[in-house]
């Protein structure tokens, strides 16, 4: 059932062009380690942020691996209900379950030779997981109600956006699991965190429908979209530029016609007297977006007595982005 080495096609250096584009140095030197670990056969985790394309770079990885060619199946986990997910990957004998009339091929059989991406991995049902784990140790799997295990050729990558470390220690995902998915991982770190990627992503964006950035849009919208802090990221820049481009009134897109996405992380400010007056926070023109929220943030939980949630209540998040944003 499983194809030979051989017939795995071997990707030469450089030979494919990654859709991810980024011209942020960090994030260029994950990248190029990502094109290494490609090659390589082992598991390895894809985490970030909403939209800030862990499921693109996963096919990316794929086309650089010696599986280009052969099957890409995503498995989305959050659509798996937790009574059919065994069947759903692993296929079933007929019989097996009322309703199963025939013999069945699973997701996973489907992806042979290629590559799979669990995407929204902590989404997966709790009690497929151990039977995940077997096929990534074992490369073997067994249909629901069958006798004999089969053999399974794949090469598994994980994508989340959610704190999987922190979900072992609640007792929702396996530590097992866990250690074998993230022998290596690779951090998207969010839009605004890399501000010369908003540029360069929105100009790439443009030029897949033939248009260029200058030509499109006013020099102020351009500065719009770079002040922006882009809470859905890359996806909504895409979102935001095509509603402009469908929307605008005059030849070129202005500021007033970029609809922003309302962040849930920023409501109203409710700063405690002493910064609302006027604390210098020791914010500098240059800084980024990120930079300056850490500094309002450490002022107002200083302002708080040093109290997580008074100042999670201050500046209107939850007390884990407070701790976050602190990097506690
Ligand atoms: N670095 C990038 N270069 C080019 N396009 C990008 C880049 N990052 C994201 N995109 C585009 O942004 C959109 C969202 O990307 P994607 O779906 O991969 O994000 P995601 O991290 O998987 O999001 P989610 O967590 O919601 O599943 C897609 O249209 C993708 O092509
Ligand atoms: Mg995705």
């Amino acid at each position: 059932m499983s194809p030979t080495t051989q017939a795995l096609r071997v990707v030469q250096e450089g030979a494919f062009e990654p859709a991810f584009l980024t011209s942020d140095p960090g994030l260029s030197r994950q990248l190029a380690q990502l094109w290494k670990i490609a090659r390589a056969d082992a598991p390895f985790l894809i985490t970030g942020p909403t939209g800030t394309g862990k499921s693109l770079l996963a096919r990316d990885a794929h086309e650089a691996s010696r599986r280009a060619g052969r099957p890409f199946v995503v498995v989305d986990c959050p659509s798996l209900p937790a009574d059919l997910a065994e069947s759903i990957l692993f296929g079933h004998e007929k019989g097996a379950f009322t309703g199963a009339d025939a013999k069945k091929l699973g997701l996973l059989a489907t992806a042979d030779g290629g590559t799979v991406l669990l995407d929204e991995l902590a989404d997966l049902p709790l009690g497929i997981q151990a039977k995940l784990l077997r096929v990534i140790q074992e490369k073997v799997f067994r249909r629901v109600s069958a006798n004999d295990e089969e053999q399974l050729d794949v090469r598994f990558i994980g994508a989340t956006n959610k704190d999987l470390a922190g979900m072992v220690q609640q007792g929702s995902f396996r530590l097992d699991l866990y250690h074998r998915l993230c022998t290596w991982t690779l951090s998207l770190p969010p839009l605004a965190a890399r501000p010369g990627d908003i540029r360069l992503l929105a100009a790439a964006h443009l030029r897949k429908q033939g248009l260029v950035l200058e030509n499109e849009l006013t020099p102020e919208a351009i500065a719009a979209l770079q002040g922006h802090d882009w809470p859905g990221n890359v996806r909504e820049l895409e979102n935001v530029l095509n509603a402009a481009l469908a929307l605008r009134d005059g030849p070129k897109v202005e500021a007033s016609d970029l609809r922003f996405q309302r962040s849930k992380e920023y409501p109203v400010l409710h700063l405690p007297d002493q910064i609302a007056i006027g604390t210098p926070l020791g914010i500098r023109a240059g800084d980024n977006f990120h930079a300056a929220q850490k500094l309002l943030v450490e002022a107002t939980y200083r302002a708080c007595g040093d109290n997580y949630s008074a100042a999670a209540r201050c500046l209107g998040v939850t007390r884990s982005t407070v701790r976050r944003i602190l990097g506690v």
